[in-house]
């Protein structure tokens, strides 16, 4: 009897250690599998939110957007109607009561007619305009998709600062006169190694900011050199930028004011895009600036001693 006891309790004790180690297995794998629902949960909550995060740039990219190509559009459409409708327009109609009078002055003809080509030939300046203004944002904006792709491309070459700067500081003095901004180019030639379309690119977009955030003084732009970089600066006496702006600014999209009315024109792509250009062009772009003094943005790129022989 008594062996067949100890038989049992052994068997019994076998079984109890299984079923122990069992579920002290079970309990391990439950612990790993709560860890891991965790780690999910977290991963699910980052994910969300990344996409939440997503959705608010595509949401305020589409309204900034759409906001910067309606603008000039509606000029577009809105002269384009105006000139359908020349005909009822009042130099026009004084042409034709010119024109019907019985004995025509040669003198108010002639000023009726310019009347009328004044008209017709502003309407058409303002759609140029606009239709180009355009152009450079969609320009501006498939650079800033090729730049997310990772197919921006650069081609440098040997060439001279002024030759670079000199058309677009001409191009440039139309929009500082017309804003009643001197702007003033202290430039010496220097070569250097940049793709020169691309150059003049950015170049137009600093000049064109500075121009943009100036409403009194002037806006200058300064070639220096050092032992390897040429330094082209643009400076203006503008509003100025807050520091704790002064990086941001070179985020995509980001505008100093920030708020969703925006009080200047614009996407907020023009440094993001500059600055990656110049960085594949072996440059950099810096920026020191001043609240309601101004601001010098710094594009500085490789020196290059002597053009190519071949
Ligand atoms: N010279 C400047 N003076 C004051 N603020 C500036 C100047 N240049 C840039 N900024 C600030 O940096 C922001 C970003 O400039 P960025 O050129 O990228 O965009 P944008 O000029 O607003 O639009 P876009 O260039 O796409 O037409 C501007 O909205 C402005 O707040
Ligand atoms: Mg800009």
């Amino acid at each position: 009897m008594l062996p067949v006891l100890i038989a049992v309790g052994l068997a019994s004790g076998g079984v109890l250690l299984w079923i122990v180690r069992h579920l002290l297995r079970v309990s391990g794998q439950l612990q790993t599998s709560e860890a891991q629902a965790r780690r999910d949960i977290v991963a699910l909550q980052q994910a969300r939110e990344a996409a939440e995060v997503a959705d608010r740039a595509k949401m305020n990219f589409m309204s900034v957007v759409s906001h910067e190509l309606r603008t000039p559009l509606t000029v577009i459409l809105g002269y384009a109607r105006l000139g359908k409708n020349l005909r009822k327009m009042p130099p026009a109609q004084r042409l034709e009561e010119v024109s019907h009078l019985g004995q025509v002055d040669p003198a108010l003809l002639q000023s009726s007619v310019e009347d009328v080509l004044r008209t017709a030939t502003t309407g058409m300046e303002k759609i140029e305009r606009s239709g180009e203004h355009l152009l450079f944002l969609v320009n501006e904006l498939l650079d800033y998709a090729k730049m997310e792709t990772g197919r921006l491309e650069v081609d440098p070459e040997i060439c001279d600062v002024l030759e670079v700067l000199n058309p677009v500081v001409d191009q440039m003095r139309t929009l500082t006169d017309e804003k009643g901004l001197k702007l003033e180019a202290t430039m010496a030639p220097c070569l250097m190694l940049a793709d020169v379309t691309r150059t003049r690119q950015i170049v137009i977009n600093l000049i064109g900011n500075a121009i943009k955030f100036t409403d009194a003084g002037k806006v200058s732009v300064v070639v220096n050199e050092s032992e390897d970089k040429v330094h082209i600066e643009v400076s203006d006496t503008g509003t100025g930028i807050a520091p704790h702006e002064l990086e941001k600014i070179f985020d995509a999209f980001h505008q100093a004011d920030g708020s969703f009315s925006r009080s200047a024109a614009g996407t907020g792509l023009g440094l993001s895009v500059a600055r990656e250009l110049a960085h594949l062009e072996g440059g950099t772009i810096s920026v020191r600036s001043e609240v309601g003094v101004g601001s010098t943005f710094t594009l500085s790129l490789q020196k290059s001693k002597s053009p190519d022989p071949s």
